[in-house]
């Protein structure tokens, strides 16, 4: 066994972590005392996000993967498990937005990409992190689906298409692997300040602003640590009883 395969910590593995949602995640995780593998697919970012987290690269790696590839998801994963010994959590945050064109106006080559990413893409990373955890006897797998998971998304069907997918994958999941010490649940987030929900709104202009704010019961967004918190505390011991459950992180949204 190496060094680093005899350390405690525990490990994360997160997509999409160089930027957004899944920077606040890594964020969160290291300051619970997890060594992160951070995943996404933008190389250049990646690093910048790291060195700015872990400027001494002691408990991050970095590691570049589409996570609509498998071959790039299993060289991930076995990255992460050859670096660290371990998975402990898993956050599948990595993800696109299609938004703006009605059903009827939507692309093919727009259609598909979003499923790749935002459905196979996370089914994809629970394959190759499910056989670890199995392996392990524990492990909590925290998915980022979305309101757009549970209620109707207009001018974004084809990522809700994706992300009720992804509340779907995740309950199903849950109840396959509850008797084995794997939890799988999601958080639902409403939306977020992020530079996706930042160049969606750019796209679509200040009626589709005023549509969220409207919407939105607390009559603001979600900051990125409002869902870091949610998915650390999933991953934690102080959840572990909970599995198959979507956290939504919406400020009530899907209350209404
Ligand atoms: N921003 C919102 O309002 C909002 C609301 C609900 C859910 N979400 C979901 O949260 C997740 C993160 O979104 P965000 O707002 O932080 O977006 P973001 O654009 O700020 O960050 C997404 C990250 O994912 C990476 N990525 C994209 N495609 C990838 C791929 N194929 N493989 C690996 N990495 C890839 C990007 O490089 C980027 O670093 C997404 O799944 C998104 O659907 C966002």
């Amino acid at each position: 066994m190496s060094a680093s395969n005899a350390d405690l910590r525990p490990v994360a593995f997160v997509t999409g972590a160089a930027n957004g949602i899944g920077e606040a995640v890594v964020s969160r995780f290291l300051a619970g005392g997890y060594r992160v593998a951070m995943v996404d697919l933008d190389a250049e970012r990646l690093t910048e996000t790291r060195h700015r987290h872990d400027p001494g690269g002691e408990r991050t790696i970095e590691i570049v993967a589409d996570v609509s590839d498998e071959d790039s998801v299993e060289n991930a994963v076995t990255t992460t498990v050859n670096a660290f010994g371990r998975m402990d959590a898993a956050h599948n945050n990595a993800g696109i937005t299609s938004s703006g064109p009605r059903t009827h106006e939507l692309t093919r080559k727009a259609w598909d990409r979003t499923l790749e990413v935002d459905l196979t893409g996370v089914w994809l990373c629970m394959k190759f992190q499910i056989s670890v955890m199995l392996e392990q006897g524990s492990g909590a797998v925290i998915n980022t689906a979305s309101i757009a998971g549970h209620v109707g998304y207009p001018g974004g069907t084809a990522y809700a298409a994706a992300k009720h997918g992804v509340v779907g994958l995740t309950r199903s999941a849950a109840i396959e692997y509850a008797p084995t010490g794997i939890r799988v649940n999601a958080v639902s987030p409403g939306p977020v300040q992020s530079d996706m929900m930042a160049a969606s709104l750019a796209r679509r202009g200040p009626a589709v602003r005023d549509w969220y704010y409207n919407n939105s019961p607390t009559g603001r967004f979600a900051t990125l640590e409002d869902v870091a918190h949610a998915v650390h505390w999933l991953a934690s011991p102080e959840a572990s009883f909970i599995t198959g459950h979507c956290l939504s992180v919406d400020g009530g949204w899907t209350a209404q």
